[in-house]
Parts: C-alpha cells; sequence; structure tokens
C-alpha cells in the first residue's frame, strides 16, 4: 500500500485526477470504478474542470461502475447514486449513460441484483481503477463492520452512523434509505488498482486503524493492506492519526521518478 501524505483537500483532488486521467489517457476504454459521497468530489470537479478546458483525455471509450445504490428511493430520485455520478461527473465528462452503470435497486429484480451486477462487471474485463472513500466507522463502499471480507455484491443494511452521517443529503436521519446494494469486499478486491481518498479529521480514527490497525471485519477498509496495489489518498488532518506518517513523507518525498501511483 502507498500511503500519500498531502496538505489539502485540493491537493489530493489533483493528485486523484492525475492518477484517473493517467490510466484513461493509456487505455481510453479503462473502466473505471467510482465511489459517490462527499469526499471525492472536488476530484471530479478537476476532472471536469480540465476536460472542459481541453486539457483532458478523451472519455467517450471509458466506461464506469458505482461502487453502491440506495434501496427504496423513487426512481429517478436526485440522491440515487447512479444520478448523483450522471449529474456530478459523468454527464459533464461527455460519457453516454448506456456506458454508467450501478447496481438495480428495482423492487422486482432485487434478489438477484447483486449477481447481476457481478456478472455486468466481469463482462466489462473487471475494474481497472476503483476510485474509494471510507466511512467515519471504516466502512468501504457500503460494506459496514463486520462484513465479510470476501462477499460478493449483495444487499446490506446501514447503520445508524452511517444513516446519520449520510442525512444531510436528504434532509433528515429517517429519510435516509435502510437497505442498499453495494459491491462486496471481494469485488472491490478484484479491482486492478485502488485509490482511496480521505479528507478532514472526521476521517482520522477510520484511515489509521485502516493503515496501521489489523486486517479485520471489524474496519472494512483495512483490507486495502491486503491488496496488490493500494493507494491511500490523505490530507493533513485525515493523517493526523497515523503514527508512521513521517515514514510516508520521507518515502513519498524519495519516489522514484519513474514509478507511477
Ligand atoms: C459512497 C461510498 C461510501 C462513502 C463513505 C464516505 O459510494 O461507497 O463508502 O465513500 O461513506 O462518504 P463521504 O465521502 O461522504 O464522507
Amino acid at each position: 500500500m502507498e500511503l500519500v501524505p498531502l496538505t489539502s483537500p485540493e491537493e489530493v483532488a489533483r493528485v486523484a485526477a492525475d492518477i484517473v486521467e493517467e490510466l484513461v489517457l493509456r487505455r481510453p476504454d479503462a473502466v473505471l470504478g467510482l465511489a459517490t459521497g462527499s469526499t471525492p468530489l472536488p476530484t471530479y470537479r478537476a476532472l471536469i474542470r480540465r476536460h472542459e478546458q481541453g486539457s483532458g483525455p478523451a472519455w467517450d471509450g471509458v466506461r464506469t461502475f458505482n461502487l453502491d445504490e440506495y434501496v427504496g428511493l423513487p426512481a429517478g430520485h436526485e440522491q440515487s447514486y447512479l444520478a448523483t455520478i450522471r449529474r456530478e461527473l459523468t454527464d459533464p465528462l461527455g460519457i453516454d449513460p448506456a456506458r454508467v452503470h450501478g447496481p438495480d435497486p428495482s423492487q422486482a429484480g432485487l434478489p438477484t441484483a447483486g449477481e447481476r451486477y457481478e456478472a455486468e462487471i466481469a463482462a466489462a474485463g473487471g475494474v481497472d481503477l476503483q476510485v474509494l472513500g471510507i466511512g467515519t466507522n471504516g466502512h468501504l463502499a457500503f460494506n459496514e463492520q463486520g462484513s465479510s471480507l470476501g462477499s460478493p455484491t449483495r444487499i446490506k443494511t446501514l447503520t445508524a452512523q452511517t444513516r446519520s452521517d449520510n442525512a444531510r443529503f436528504f434532509g433528515s436521519f429517517e429519510a435516509v434509505p435502510l437497505h442498499v446494494l453495494t459491491q462486496g469486499i471481494g469485488t472491490i478486491l478484484r479491482a486492478r488498482h485502488l485509490v482511496l481518498i480521505a479528507t478532514g479529521a472526521a476521517k482520522a480514527d477510520a484511515v489509521a486503524a485502516a493503515v496501521e490497525g489489523p486486517v479485520s471485519a471489524s474496519c472494512p477498509a483495512s483490507v486495502l493492506q491486503l491488496h496488490p496495489h493500494a493507494t491511500v489518498l490523505v490530507d493533513a488532518a485525515a493523517a493526523s492519526g497515523l503514527e508512521r506518517l513521517d515514514y510516508y513523507a520521507e518515502v513519498y518525498a524519495a519516489k522514484p521518478s519513474w514509478q507511477r501511483h
């Protein structure tokens, strides 16, 4: 795992956008895994800004797979993660909506939604780069504490902590759906490159547990320690709980110029 200690959320966004663009330049038909939530928004805005300025790569060959989706929202609800990712990233980049995927939360399809999503990802050749956030409780996608480390895409029940963290998007705790569909931890581990981004002091304990704690279902994000190519981008506030921060900074400063993230 590479821990990249950065200063501000803006710097995290710049480096994360560089990593995504570098892949899409190299592989115009890249398959991107996308997180929603607040943390990736500055990264997505940086990508859109560069695209509008004409400095970004061509996006029309890219396919995207969301990490997760709420269950029980009316179709087209503005907080659905499919609507969110189209609004915040893929529509402004001009990616055809047919290339933008998410788990199917329709009531009738729920029993097979996980299996079907796994098959769609596999048919696309798997995810090249998975953008990840982290919950204040260490959740990864919507794999809450205690999730099986080998889990596939499936239905999960959100914790009260996550519903309360996400109430800001819905106006109240009660309005946050109880159920979600989420890529499993096993699904996420199959992506070829994981890029976890964390900003702000509220994430400091979760980042420390994920990076320096034991690999455990009690901190689902700790599975990044098992992945052969995981990059963790943190600002100073999110890094503040790390014991080996000085060492990560030394390693990053001494990184050979030929070595990519
Ligand atoms: C979103 C997702 C979640 C978020 C996490 C952090 O697709 O999978 O795991 O990444 O809840 O959310 P923010 O970034 O809003 O703090």
